[in-house]
């Protein structure tokens, strides 16, 4: 499976592909595994009914690379609307969002200061709504542009947290500079295509170097957030929290919408804090592909329904 990944990640930014899928009832069956609707309604019931499980969640609205300023503005007010609607249904504090720069325009001329203000913007209503940002990492080609925006972003917001990628070779160092007080780090193994000369592309060499993170993230003075469904992986970051004695609300668990359902809850009871990734909107091309190339057996299904067209 390795080997299909990158044509796979391919995929997610092809619009042709994109067109001729996602009318398919396989496509819209595997969507609905992985999103719980397109509305910020659906979103909302979904996050109410995990929260009544004893999880708590991150919202995401989904859609990234946008092409048009105006797509951009789009997105900031879909934030708005989503963090009046937890405050609505009382979902904060506990309940956050997740957010993609590109989603903000990073990739426009002049992005780096657009997607800036637009995360400043809702980092604000984030904390008027009595909680947290965290910025996701994409592309590896924006790591820096990201980490960029984090460190502004930290001087009004400090609360703003970022997800780091085990599987590029920068990634122990960035993690020995963000591990600092207060900080609010998500370890995940990575999730984009990455070239060998940037990133480990043997899956055991990634979870090696998720550990060396992990290492230190939990030896640190931060908040880690270990986003994985890797049942070894999980194992080490609870061995090291009570090896450095990190009582669970001195760091989280995160796993995405729809993956390991059982075990999410299965560790709440053992109580761990455990989070949600919940993403919802129209745009979920990029995000089931990505989720597709992680998992074989979904490949499977879309590809035996394409066959039997
Ligand atoms: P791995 O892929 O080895 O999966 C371990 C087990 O989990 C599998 O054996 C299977 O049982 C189950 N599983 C995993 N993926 C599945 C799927 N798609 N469908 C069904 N079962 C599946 N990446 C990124 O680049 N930037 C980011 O900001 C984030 N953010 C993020 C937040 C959170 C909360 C999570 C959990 C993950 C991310 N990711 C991410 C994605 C991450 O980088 C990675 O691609 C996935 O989590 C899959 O890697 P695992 O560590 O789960 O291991």
């Amino acid at each position: 499976m390795p080997l299909l990944r990158a044509p796979l990640l391919m995929l997610a930014r092809n619009e042709r592909a994109r067109v001729a899928l996602t009318s398919m009832p396989a496509t819209a069956q595997l969507v609905s595994r992985y999103v719980p609707g397109p509305w910020l309604e659906d979103a909302l019931d979904a996050a109410r009914a995990l929260e009544a499980d004893g999880l708590t969640v991150s919202l995401d609205h989904l859609g990234e690379d946008v092409t048009d300023p105006a797509d951009a503005e789009e997105v900031v007010e879909a934030y708005r609307q989503l963090l009046a609607g937890l405050v609505e249904r009382r979902l904060t504090p506990g309940a956050e969002v997740s957010l993609k720069l590109s989603a903000l325009g990073q990739g426009l001329p002049d992005g780096q200061r657009t997607s800036l203000e637009h995360a400043r913007t809702i980092c604000r209503a984030a904390r008027n709504a009595g909680t947290a940002v965290t910025l996701d990492m994409e592309d590896h080609t924006t790591t820096d542009a990201t980490l960029q925006t984090l460190r502004e972003l930290r001087k009004d917001f400090p609360e703003t947290g970022v997800a780091v990628q085990a599987q590029l070779h920068r990634t122990e160092g960035d993690v020995r500079l963000l591990t600092g007080e207060g900080s609010r780090v998500r370890l995940c193994k990575g999730a984009y295509a990455a070239p060998a000369s940037v990133a480990f592309t043997d899956p055991l060499d990634v979870s090696r170097s998720f550990v060396r993170c992990l290492k230190v993230l939990m030896a640190g003075a931060g908040y880690p957030m270990i986003a994985t469904h890797d049942p070894r992986l999980l194992g080490v970051a609870l061995a090291l929290a009570a090896r450095h004695g990190r009582e669970p609300g001195s760091y989280e668990l995160q796993m995405l919408y729809g993956i390991r359902e059982t075990e999410q809850r299965r560790l709440v009871a053992a109580g761990e804090t455990v989070r949600v990734y919940l993403p919802y909107g129209a745009r979920w091309w990029g995000y089931l592909v990505r989720r597709l190339a992680e998992r074989p057996a979904s490949l499977r299904l879309l590809l035996t329904s394409l066959v039997r067209r």
